[in-house]
């Protein structure tokens, strides 16, 4: 089992988007994944189509009173299971922060599944802040997965956030700890500004960056808001095909770790 933070303390890059996503086309391939959203606003949650969460999410697990296991819920997809986000999670970022061990909290919440659950992923959708539920879900994770925009100032910020990893990782706290893979997001085949952003990034980071783009189109933007992952709402069409293909890389890059 793997823990996966999908992060970029920038907001609308497409964390939550590559988040819901990639979860659902892992799951749909048999993989069995744990979708966490660590993000107060629980835009995950949402676009999972999940309403009713019983009052179930990391804050509890997070400040010591319950269980990770007993946050768990099911969604009405095969193989994929859920922690919702919550309001409260907001008021995880001061209380944890006074809790011993405040840098563990998560890592040390999510380690019984890793026994107990038969999960193959953890995917952490991440907050946009470099706050102590990130710096958590960056101490907790085995891989970084970070999105970035087809933007102007894509590179910005990206050398703020791996001081971080190396803080975390060179303090001991998560020594693996690296930034493993880079997904370009929203990319625009009809502008030069998406393939030089691209170039840039590729330029910099090199195999880092996953080899599939995810395009800008109408309907990502529009599946949080009916509740479904793209492959639900519109199956065939450029989004389902781009982030199967993501899914699919994703898979292939694991198992050639893995041998
Ligand atoms: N590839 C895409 N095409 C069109 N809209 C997208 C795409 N990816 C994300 N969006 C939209 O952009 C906004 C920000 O994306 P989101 O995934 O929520 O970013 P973050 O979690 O990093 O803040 C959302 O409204 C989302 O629906
Ligand atoms: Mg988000």
């Amino acid at each position: 089992m793997k823990i996966i933070a999908i992060a970029n303390q920038k907001g609308g890059v497409g964390k939550t988007t590559t988040a819901v996503n990639l979860a659902a086309c892992l799951a749909a391939k048999r993989k069995q994944i744990l979708l966490v959203d660590l993000d107060p606003q629980a835009n995950a949650t949402s676009a999972l189509g999940v309403t009713e969460t019983g009052g179930k999410s990391m804050y509890g697990p997070l400040i010591g009173q319950s269980a990770a296991a007993d946050q768990i819920i099911a969604t009405r997809f095969a193989n994929l299971w859920m922690i919702p986000g919550d309001i409260n999670l907001a008021g995880a970022e001061i209380e944890v922060a006074r809790q011993e061990d405040h840098l563990l909290r998560l890592r040390n919440a999510l380690e019984p599944l890793r026994e107990q659950a038969p999960l193959d992923y953890i995917v952490l959708d991440c907050p946009p802040s470099l706050g102590i539920l990130m710096t958590n879900a960056l101490a907790a994770a085995d891989e970084i997965l970070v999105p970035i925009q087809c933007e102007y100032f894509a590179l910005e910020g990206l050398s703020k956030i791996d001081s971080v990893i190396h803080q975390i990782a060179d303090g001991g706290i998560n020594p693996g700890l690296a930034m493993t893979g880079i997904v370009m997001t929203m990319f625009d085949s009809r502008t030069n500004l998406s393939s030089q952003v691209v170039a840039e990034v590729r330029n910099h980071f090199g195999d880092k960056v996953y080899k599939t783009m995810i395009p800008r189109t109408v309907r990502l933007g529009e599946a949080p808001s009916f509740g479904k992952p793209i492959i639900e709402y519109e199956p065939i069409g450029a989004g389902s095909i781009a982030y199967n293909a993501l899914a699919k890389e994703f898979i292939t890059r694991h198992a050639a770790q893995a041998s």
